[in-house]
């Protein structure tokens, strides 16, 4: 095996184009962090938040520290529920470790509590609704894991007459059995069960 010399100039050529590559990373770093760096699109709870280091430290990644600056002690006691309020303050104080069970970057529709209840809609039902969380619908009072108890609100009163018919308490809850493809217009009549 025998080995040419580099064509004079390559050299050349090969330093500009690592310039020219590094000089769009950090213009890109800067202007489009989340295009180049992110592992993809942040949740419709945070889509607002423009800074990563809202959530990221440099060199440590995301850290309870910086979801506290949000979601802090007065927060839960304000907006949750007593006994989640209670473990999430529990929480704070012994700074566990909140992507333990809250997830990123899993796109807008995503779910980012790990070990939510399932969701036999699939994301269908937000877009199709215009909603964006199951309390919309949804009693959850119970806890994440139980039974899902429908409320009586205009959403849902809404959502049941829109199906010309089809939509049946006991029927509902594979949109997609209908609704193929996920498509809001629904072709053929479909038969029950
Ligand atoms: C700049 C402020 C800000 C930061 C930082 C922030 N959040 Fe949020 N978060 C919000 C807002 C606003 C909402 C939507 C309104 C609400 O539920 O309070 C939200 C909603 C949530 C929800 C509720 C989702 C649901 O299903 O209802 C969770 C869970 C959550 N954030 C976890 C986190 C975690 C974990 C971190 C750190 C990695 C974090 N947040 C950092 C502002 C923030
Ligand atoms: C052991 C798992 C676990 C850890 C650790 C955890 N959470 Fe949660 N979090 C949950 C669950 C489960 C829910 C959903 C509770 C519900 O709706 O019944 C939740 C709900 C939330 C909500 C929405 C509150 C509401 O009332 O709707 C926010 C905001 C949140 N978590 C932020 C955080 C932050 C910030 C941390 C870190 C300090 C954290 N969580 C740590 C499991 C956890
Ligand atoms: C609302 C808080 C939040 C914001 C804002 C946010 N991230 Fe994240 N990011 C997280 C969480 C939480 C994880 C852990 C992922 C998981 O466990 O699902 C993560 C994970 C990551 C990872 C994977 C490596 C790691 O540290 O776990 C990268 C890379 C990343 N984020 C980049 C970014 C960039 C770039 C931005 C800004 C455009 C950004 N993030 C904005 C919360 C956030
Ligand atoms: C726009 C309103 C709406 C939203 C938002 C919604 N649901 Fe539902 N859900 C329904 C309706 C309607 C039914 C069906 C009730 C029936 O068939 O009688 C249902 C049924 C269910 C059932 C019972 C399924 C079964 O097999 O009996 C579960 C579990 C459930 N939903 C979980 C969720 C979860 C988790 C979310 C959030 C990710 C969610 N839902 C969001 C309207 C909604
Ligand atoms: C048994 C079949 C069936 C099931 C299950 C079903 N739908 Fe429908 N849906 C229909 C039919 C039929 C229509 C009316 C036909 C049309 O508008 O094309 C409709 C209409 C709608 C519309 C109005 C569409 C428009 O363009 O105005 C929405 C929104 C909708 N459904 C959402 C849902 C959601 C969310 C679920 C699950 C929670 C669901 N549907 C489950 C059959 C179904």
């Amino acid at each position: 095996m025998r080995f040419l010399p580099l064509p004079s100039g390559a050299v050349r050529f090969i330093i500009i184009a690592t310039v020219v590559l590094l000089a769009w990373l950090v213009w890109g770093t800067f202007n489009h962090p989340e295009a180049l760096w992110a592992p993809g699109n942040l949740s419709r709870f945070h889509a607002d938040i423009a800074d990563c280091s809202d959530c990221h430290q440099p060199f440590r990644g995301p850290t309870a520290n910086k979801c506290i600056a949000c979601h802090d002690y007065k927060h839960f006691a304000a907006h949750s529920r007593p006994a989640v309020a209670k473990f999430h303050q529990q929480s704070i104080t012994e700074s566990k470790a909140c992507s333990d069970c809250h997830t990123e970057h899993r796109g807008a529709l995503a779910q980012i509590t790990v070990g939510a209840m399932v969701n036999p809609h699939g994301e269908f039902v937000f877009r199709a609704t215009g909603t964006n969380s199951c309390s919309a619908c949804h009693d959850l009072s119970a806890g994440v894991a139980s039974q899902a108890n429908l409320l009586d609100n205009a959403t849902v009163r809404h959502l049941m007459e829109e199906g010309d018919g089809a939509h049946r308490p006991g029927n509902m809850a594979n949109c997609l059995r209908c609704h193929t493809g996920g498509r809001k217009d629904v072709e053929e009549e479909e038969d029950d069960d």
